[in-house]
């Protein structure tokens, strides 16, 4: 049986919950990034990172968690269902391959050990998060239009 396309729709609570893991994702990521990159002080024995740079990181941490729960909710209704009638497939896939691409580097960035390969990693990793909200906005003008529309890949 095809599933009616209207059941692609997320809930308000869901939607909210997509948009909430993003923005905490994105917002801890960036303001790390300032602290880290732009706000480190000269101390006594050298450069000294920011007070606030390891709660980023903690905040960081939890949103992640909390955000592979949101985004892992999405699969079973709203991608299978999408697949199944083909609808807005381009920008969703993409949305879960940065997922996962974040979720591997971020996974690397906790245990590999190298000190060489650590600054790319998080080079990729950051550039990665920071193009989401994009994405992320893309994928769901796209799936508006879709919507409206009979085909649209
Ligand atoms: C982690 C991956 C994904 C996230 C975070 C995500 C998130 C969203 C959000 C927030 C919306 C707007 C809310 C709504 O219209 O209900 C949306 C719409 C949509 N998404 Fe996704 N999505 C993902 C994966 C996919 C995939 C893989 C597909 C296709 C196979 C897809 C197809 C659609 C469609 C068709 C719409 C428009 C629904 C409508 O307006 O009726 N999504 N998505
Ligand atoms: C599925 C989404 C994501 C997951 C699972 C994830 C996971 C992680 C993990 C596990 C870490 C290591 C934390 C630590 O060292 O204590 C990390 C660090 C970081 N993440 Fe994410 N993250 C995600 C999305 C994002 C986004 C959207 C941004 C946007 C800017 C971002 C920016 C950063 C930055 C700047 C760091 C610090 C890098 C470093 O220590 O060199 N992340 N992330």
């Amino acid at each position: 049986m095809t599933p009616r396309p209207d059941t692609i729709r997320l809930g308000s609570l869901q939607e909210g919950a997509v948009y909430l893991a993003t923005a905490a994702l994105v917002f801890s990521g960036a303001l790390w990034l300032v602290l880290h990159y732009f706000m480190v002080k000269q101390g006594e024995f050298g450069p000294t990172p920011h007070p606030a740079e390891p709660w980023m990181l903690r905040i960081h941490g939890a949103a992640a968690m909390a955000g592979l729960i949101v985004y892992g909710s999405l699969l079973p209704i709203h991608v299978r269902r999408a697949w199944a009638v083909r609808r807005n497939v381009v920008l969703g896939i993409s949305v879960i391959c940065f997922m996962l691409l974040l979720t591997v580097t971020g996974y690397l960035l906790y245990y590999a050990g190298s000190e060489q390969l650590r600054p790319i990693i998080s080079a990729a990793h950051w550039v990665i998060g920071l193009a989401v909200p994009l994405l992320l906005w893309w994928h769901v003008a796209s799936g508006h239009g879709a919507s409206t529309k009979t085909s649209n890949s």
